[in-house]
């Protein structure tokens, strides 16, 4: 496990990794691809994704935020429960955010690069088992501070990669599944986090509530060549 501001090209290239930003950003994108949506863009300015959707032969959606609130001019929110079907189905996200689309496109060099959060851990920890690979969770963490949400995402999705096959773990990693371990209850250990309770006072239980359960989604959201499929 690292975090996104400690990444270097030497870290992750030619290996596996997972982005974790469970509050919201990885949410958002496995929700939204699991509702139709062809394919998501994440991207690092405003500016940018007002331009790619502005020159977009496709349908468009602009999501994403700033201090956890919907930009300006943008169609919609870094809320996961914004991405319905009727919304998501068979539109181009383009999205920017402040941590988790950063984490994204700081990983290009690695050789595969899985979106991870609660809803499709145990997905995710299959396809990484699947790609046999070294393997780097990526903690995009809340403007470049450790964060407790991402940490115990990590722990479960190692926790479920424990479940297929024995590995060797860092002693961060170690440190996360033993966190998990110790705290089945994700949405109790996370009340604690500066992030949960910056959207707490925004009035967002309901994304909290949904982003903290596990395993309601079974699709891995992989990034290649600038875009986010649903992947196999
Ligand atoms: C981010 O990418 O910075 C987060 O997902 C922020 C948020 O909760 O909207």
């Amino acid at each position: 496990i690292i975090s996104a501001k400690d990444i270097r090209e030497e870290k992750i290239i030619g290996k596996t990794v997972i982005v974790i930003d469970m509050l919201r950003a990885t949410s958002v994108i496995t929700t939204a691809l699991n509702n139709g949506c062809k394919r998501v863009i994440p991207v690092l300015t405003v500016e940018e994704a007002k331009d790619i959707s502005k020159s977009s032969k496709e349908p468009c959606i602009l999501g994403g935020e700033r201090n956890a609130v919907k930009i300006d001019g943008f169609d919609f929110s870094n809320s996961p429960l914004d991405y319905k079907e009727n919304v998501a189905k068979d539109k181009v996200l383009v999205m920017t955010t402040s941590n988790g689309t950063k984490a994204i496109n700081a990983c290009i060099k690695a050789k595969n690069i899985l979106i991870g959060a609660m809803l499709n851990a145990k997905a995710v920890a299959k396809r990484a088992v699947e790609l046999n690979n070294d393997l780097v969770i990526v903690n995009s963490g809340t403007y470049g501070e450790f964060s407790m949400d991402d940490f115990i995402c990590g722990g479960y999705i190692i926790q479920c990669i424990k479940d297929c096959i024995q590995v060797e773990l860092t002693d961060i990693a170690k440190t996360a599944h033993y966190i998990y371990q110790c705290n089945n209850d994700v949405v109790e250990f996370i009340k604690g986090a500066s992030h949960y309770n910056r959207l707490k006072e925004l009035g967002l239980e309901d994304d909290l509530n949904y982003c903290c359960s596990k395993d309601i989604i079974n699709i891995v959201p992989e990034y290649e060549r600038g875009y986010i499929h649903k992947g196999m």
